[in-house]
């Protein structure tokens, strides 16, 4: 634990991958979080999410989380559908062309955590107003 709170504290933006289990996030996602806090203080996070219907509900709930952490968690995520995965894991999961669809929404959501990335790294700079 004390390795990923090392690992988590040298970010300052991130993306969690996430599937879906029963409308939720994996517990074993979840766990790993909740050993965290000052970590994710007042970082952006965007979400990638698979299963049925792209982890839409499980990444739903990891933004009503990351807010608990003080996080920012962003609009723009890649919801891996399972039209597209089951297709993708029969060929070849690693192949950029089997993704290619996602491209685009890729680029926006980066672009868009880059921007929050910079921008709130530069805020934490100052300390809070008493
Ligand atoms: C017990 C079980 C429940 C699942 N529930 C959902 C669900 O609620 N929504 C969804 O989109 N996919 C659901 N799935 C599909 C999983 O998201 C899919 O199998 C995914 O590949 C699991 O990711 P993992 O193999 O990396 O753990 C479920 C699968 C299982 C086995």
């Amino acid at each position: 634990m004390a390795r990923l709170g090392e690992t988590i504290d040298r970010a300052d933006g991130y993306i969690i991958i996430t599937s879906e289990y029963i409308h939720g996030c994996p517990a074993s996602l979840k766990n790993a979080m909740d050993h965290l806090f000052v970590e994710f203080n007042r970082k952006p996070v965007a979400f990638v999410g698979y299963g049925n219907v792209g982890g839409a509900r499980a990444i739903e709930q990891l933004r009503l989380v990351a807010v608990e952490f003080e996080m920012a968690p962003l609009r723009h995520a890649i919801h891996i559908m399972a039209d597209l995965m089951i297709p993708a894991m029969k060929a070849d999961p690693f192949s950029p062309e089997v993704f290619a669809s996602l491209d685009r929404r890729l680029e926006t959501m980066v672009v868009d955590l880059l921007w929050w990335t910079t921008t709130l790294a530069a805020g934490r700079t100052t300390p809070l107003s008493d």
